[in-house]
């Protein structure tokens, strides 16, 4: 088992095959004290010292005297508000006379094995051999608020998830006005912290700082997790480099507002918080009503941000993504959005579907543009009927057209959304999320649908599953293409408005659920207005998630690194465009950006059919090199070798295919330099007592590798590096593929140990 309760000492001692998590209940009170989070300790004789009890003056029961000198340092496992602990609190709750005050003390504890599920959210999941779950039951005696602290301890994963759910056991009403999902209350030993930031078209670039003094927050309050800041945060030694020092990584599986705090105090304590962002949230609990927080995911890793990154790869590929395409080779797509735009009718789709079959591309995914009156941005958003003058003759013929020519079919949507110019907003303008006696705010021109109401999401559903039914219709793209404002709703009563943006949050999974019931095989795809969705909570959903409309090679490369530090690279929604770039307006290589989307789900984005000859012949050989790849690519151990967000130069990223047999090596010349010399790059986590054939990748020729392959050492390949030779020109790629061979020369001798016989 991997959770253990020493009772003689009020310990609770959770284990992952590395890491050890000590929680300490401590004082007649039964504060739930956080002892000890990091590498793995079999023997914990004396580590209860570490809550400081015995200091003076900060005995809980003894010295009442200084009661707040005690709330206020002691490492709180989840910490009240308002009676003396003036560090930033992970819950408060205000009672039905308007005052503010809770601390919540241990009662009793269960464990459980296996993990429950989280009712309407996305949450990892294991059986009962894979994790086991601790519940601490705790109390806020005058409120009468009940909380049970979750716990899921993986067995063969580092990771922990944490979530909290709240009851009122009171006879009065209670509101919740802030639920962290986890709180950690560390020894401040010097950390930095890193995060993701961005925007769109520039999403997760990575932001490293020194935690002083103070609080350093993210977050958004956007009704989305947002372009801005990632749900993410990683705490750690200021040494920590890819592949080694002590990594704290929090993850949030949530897609709505977010707040995520690490705050330094006057004793040089840590508290990270992660949870709902405060703002605008009130959860009204009447008597014997529950919440529950989405959850936090926690990992450590003494082997640095790769060690992090291994540890969520695995978590989420093993215990959040449920999709049947998890481990499927994904279609390689045309997406027709950069294309055409909304300027298209069924002929184009269908002579880019031609020219796309013809070169190895398996489907055609027909984006914006296809509905209602919809020739722009401004309008038909909400009328999910298709438009007959584009598409005359209905879905059904062209997608059988698409279908002979053995392409399937794919169709976007952006369910929550209502432009005014629709007939749903004509029908139904109370539908749209605005305050009272407040016009509310366009953006793009569209409003955002009230979907906290069961009948907005009832009739947008059965809109879309009308769609679906009415042909062969194979993927879905669900995008979302504008922040909530207005957030007000005459559906719910004013005392329960400030539950309108998480109530939203839980509306898009019901429907997203839904949608998956309705249709099994459905492969679905989530987009926001680019990669402002992309997070765990989506995930649950959807097994790829559309990354940015930056689809220009080189900001990919910044945008994938930071994407792929936390996600399998089987996530990351990826298409080759034309250039000049329609963001950046450069132009790159079509073998680089051939390159760079085959480290995703692959696809492309262009008009095909105005491609030249030579490019087409690119397209094919593409295709071929995604068939050779993807299974490494999709099931492989991912190693961030040199991150061109940090050196401006370069990129580069190895994948080990799981039989340890084979792995790829990605590099991308960003920008070229004028020392005539080849780098060599340090492979990670080869055999060093096996060789290794290095295939280089064939420029121009039917054979995708060059034939020779060079021999070199496992242990060469590890420490003096693998030959990357001198490129010319800007924007350049290379492609390796090593194959495990045995080693020819003895360890001891170093002599050859094929000899002529
Ligand atoms: C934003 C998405 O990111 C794009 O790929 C495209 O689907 C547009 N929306 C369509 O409006």
């Amino acid at each position: 088992m991997c959770i253990t309760y020493l009772k003689d000492r009020r310990l609770f001692k959770l284990d992952t095959p590395h890491t050890t998590y000590v929680i300490g209940i401590v004082g007649e009170d039964g504060y739930p004290g956080h002892v000890y989070y990091g590498a793995y300790l079999e023997h914990m004789t004396g580590i209860e010292d570490v809550l400081r009890i015995n200091e003076d003056p900060f005995t809980p029961d003894e010295n009442a005297r200084a009661k707040t000198a005690f709330l206020d340092s002691f490492p709180m496992e989840y910490a009240g508000h308002g009676v003396g602990d003036f560090r930033e609190s992970a819950v408060r709750v205000k009672d039905a006379h308007g005052h503010s005050g809770v601390m919540l003390t241990y009662v009793s504890h269960e464990i459980i094995k296996g993990k429950e599920k989280l009712p309407g959210l996305p949450a990892t999941f294991a059986t009962e051999e894979e994790a086991a779950t601790l519940k601490l039951y705790c109390k806020d005696e005058v409120t009468g608020l009940e909380a049970v602290l979750s716990y899921t301890v993986f067995e063969q994963v580092d990771a922990i998830a944490r979530s909290v759910r709240f009851t009122n056991a009171g006879q009065e009403d209670l509101f919740l006005e802030k639920a962290m999902s986890c709180c950690l209350d560390m020894d401040n030993r010097d950390f930095e912290v890193l995060t993701l930031h961005g925007e769109a078209t520039r999403e997760r670039h990575k932001a490293r700082r020194r935690l002083d003094y103070g609080s350093f927050s993210i977050g958004s309050v956007r009704g989305r997790s947002g372009h801005q800041d990632h749900p993410f945060m990683a705490v750690m030694i200021p040494e920590t480099t890819e592949h080694q020092g002590e990594v704290y990584g929090f993850h949030f599986v949530y897609s709505g507002n977010f707040k995520a705090t690490a705050a330094v105090n006057q004793f040089n304590s840590l508290r990270v918080l992660m949870g709902i962002h405060p703002e605008d949230f009130s959860w009204k609990l009447t008597s014997g009503e529950s919440f529950q927080t989405p959850e936090v995911i926690l990992t450590y890793s003494d082997k640095g941000l790769g060690g992090m990154t291994a540890n969520l790869h695995q978590l989420y590929r093993n215990h959040l993504i449920r999709s049947k395409y998890l481990h499927r080779k994904r279609p390689i797509l045309i997406n027709n959005w950069e294309a055409t735009y909304f300027d298209f009718n069924a002929e184009k789709l269908l002579d880019i579907a031609k020219e796309s079959a013809a070169l190895g591309i398996e489907m055609l995914v027909m984006d914006d543009g296809w509905f209602g009156n919809r020739y722009d941005d401004n309008r038909a958003l909400g009328d999910w009927f298709v438009n007959e003058e584009k598409l005359n003759g209905g879905l059904k013929p062209l997608v059988e057209e698409i279908n002979k020519l053995g392409m399937q079919f794919g169709i976007w949507f952006e369910p929550e959304m209502i432009s005014e110019d629709s007939d749903l907003y004509r029908e139904h303008p109370d539908w749209a999320l605005s305050l009272p006696s407040r016009k509310p705010s366009l953006y793009r021109n569209q409003l955002v649908l009230d979907i906290t109401r069961a009948e907005v999401r009832e009739h947008i559903l059965q809109q879309m599953f009308q769609v679906l039914h009415s042909a062969n219709i194979a993927y879905v793209k669900w995008d979302m293409n504008r922040s909530l404002s207005d957030v007000g709703t005459a559906a719910w009563p004013a005392d329960r408005q400030g539950e309108v943006y998480h109530r939203y949050v839980l509306g898009l999974y019901e429907m997203q659920e839904r949608l998956l019931e309705e249709f099994p095989n459905l492969l679905l795809e989530n987009c926001s207005a680019g990669g402002a969705r992309f997070d765990p909570g989506m995930l649950y959903y959807s097994p790829q998630i559309w990354c940015s409309d930056d689809t220009d090679a080189i900001e990919r490369l910044a945008i994938q690194e930071s994407t792929a530090m936390l996600y399998p690279l089987s996530t990351m929604g990826a298409h080759v465009s034309v250039c000049p770039n329609h963001v950046m307006g450069r132009t790159t290589p079509f073998e680089t950006r051939g390159m760079v989307a085959l480290a995703g789900t692959f696809g492309y984005e262009l008009d095909i059919t105005r491609v030249s000859g030579e490019e087409k012949q690119m397209i094919a050989r593409q295709v071929k090199l995604y068939h050779a790849c993807n299974d490494i690519i999709r099931e492989g151990d991912y190693y961030r070798l040199a991150s061109y967000q940090e050196n401006h130069l370069y990129d580069c990223f190895q994948i080990n295919a799981p039989t340890g047999e084979e792995c790829l090596v990605f590099y991308v010349q960003v920008l070229a330099e004028a020392k005539k010399r080849s780098r060599f790059i340090t492979l990670q986590n080869l055999d060093k007592d096996a060789d290794y054939l290095v295939y280089e990748l064939e420029p121009q020729s039917d054979a995708l590798w060059k034939e020779e392959g060079k021999r070199v050492s496992g242990a060469v390949l590890m420490k003096a590096g693998l030959q990357v030779e001198r490129m010319k020109g800007d924007f350049q790629s290379r492609l390796y593929r090593l194959k495990r061979i045995e080693c020819q020369e003895t360890a001891s001798t170093g002599s050859i140990a094929e000899q002529p016989a």
